[in-house]
């Protein structure tokens, strides 16, 4: 997954750069805070901070390191997230039980792990080392896609506490949404997946090729503002709008509006990472399902993107493999998307504006292997291969991404009714699907 070539020193600064970082997140967190699981997506800010440390643990350091025990046996059961090969877990949905390890002692065990990985790579050899360091190279992945899940974990935790406590972050001006542009592609016989340079999860390859009728993509992301006349004109209240399971979902969990909107007295307001504010018109839209995406381009006489589409139109547009990938991702610190119109004109000159950060986009596409996809052998197989079913695609990454995950062939996925990711659309037309 991986074709980087890594020394000791290399290696070594950038564990604690990753590390600490995680550390940084969680440290507006109480301890309280850090032990609440508000429901079974989300996970304790401290079980993260423990489970990437497992990784480690596991995948590295227990065929590694010389005379290897773990920290803490049942720290193996615990911290599990879901390889069957490693072992038992314990429940997701119970995360919230563990009340120990502490958020103190969860620490305790970082340290710990840190020091036995600096030993670890410290002493390799060259052999080891080019042996070794695909998988530290993806715990680091692994880690800033959890930088990222923290995040969103604690946003919904919060969400539930009636103080309305602010993580971190000021909100945006208000400001109205900028007129809708277009961007038109081609299409034809394109190549779609990472080109093997550089860092890619498994899901990215093969590259292979696709064919693409001639479409456009919105030159910008669906917006509160037209969500609002979306719900104005009966959205959430009109069946014809619906896919059959989507139609379902609104009525058997009372939807009508995103997932962080409450009305007060006629007024609309959502929460956010940065406390809870009026809806700002000109933000993008964030927090809807696949369902309610795909309703909102059904109502707008438009349809969703596949992500052959959304990924060719970096590439067409300049701003794909190689470019540096420039947005409103989480070394901004703004914890929430931003409007259009302060995003810079795209790297390259293109017209395709929040293609990276803001929201994750979704995509009409299911989350399926791509043509030739072989899972690694052993457990570390089971990183993405196993879920590749009942999900769909989403493209971009968002504001609380690190932007090491944010790149054209980046596939994320959720199934089809989440709601509790950062995640929001662009409108596409023409062409297939
Ligand atoms: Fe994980």
């Amino acid at each position: 997954m991986s074709s980087e070539s890594w020394d000791v020193e290399a290696l070594v600064r950038r564990y604690d750069e990753v590390r600490s970082h995680t550390e940084s997140l969680a440290a507006p967190l109480s301890p309280e805070d850090q032990t609440v699981q508000s429901m079974p997506d989300v996970s304790p800010t401290k079980w993260h901070r423990a489970h990437v440390t497992w990784f480690f643990e596991t995948f590295v350091l227990a065929d590694n390191e010389p005379g290897f025990a773990p920290y803490e046996d049942k720290y193996w059961f615990l911290f599990n997230s879901y390889y069957e090969a490693v072992g038992p877990r314990y429940a997701r949905p119970d995360r919230g039980l563990i009340s120990r390890p502490g958020a103190h002692d969860v620490g305790v065990y970082r340290t710990n792990v840190d020091d036995r990985m600096r030993d670890l790579v410290t002493g390799l050899d060259a052999g080891s080392l080019d042996k070794l360091a695909p998988t530290i190279e993806l715990g680091f992945h692994h880690e800033q896609q959890h930088q990222e899940l923290l995040l969103m974990d604690i946003k919904h935790v919060l969400s539930l506490n009636p103080l309305q406590p602010v993580y971190a972050g000021s909100p945006s001006e208000r400001s109205e949404p900028d007129p809708l542009g277009w961007v038109d592609v081609e299409g034809g016989l394109v190549e779609i997946g990472h080109d093997g340079v550089g860092f890619s999860f498994d899901n990215e390859l093969p590259r292979h090729s696709e064919w693409l009728e001639p479409y456009r993509l919105a030159d910008r992301l669906t917006t509160n503002g037209e969500w609002l006349e979306f719900i104005r004109d009966g959205g959430y209240e009109r069946p014809d709008l619906w896919l059959s399971d989507g139609w379902a979902k609104v009525k058997e969990e009372h939807w009508r509006a995103p997932f962080y909107w409450t009305e007060q007295d006629g007024v609309w307001f959502e929460h956010t990472l940065n406390g809870t504010w009026p809806v700002n018109p000109g933000l993008p839209v964030s927090h809807v399902s696949f369902y309610e995406a795909e309703a909102f381009a059904t109502w707008a006489g438009k349809r969703l993107p596949s992500e052959a589409e959304w990924e060719h139109a970096l590439v067409a547009d300049g701003q794909a493999e190689g470019s540096p990938t420039v947005g409103n991702l989480a070394d901004r610190e703004t914890y929430h998307p931003r409007a259009a119109s302060t995003d810079a004109t795209p790297p390259g000159g293109g017209g395709l504006r929040q293609a990276y950060g803001d929201c994750w986009e979704w995509t009409s596409s299911a989350y399926h292997p791509y043509p030739g996809f072989h899972p690694a052998e052993g457990a570390i197989g089971e990183y993405n291969g196993k879920f590749m079913s009942n999900q769909m695609v989403l493209r971009g990454g968002c504001a609380l991404t690190p932007p090491g995950h944010a790149r054209a062939t980046y596939r994320n996925f959720f199934p089809h009714q989440s709601r509790w990711a950062l995640s929001g659309l662009r409108l596409a037309d023409g062409g297939a699907p």
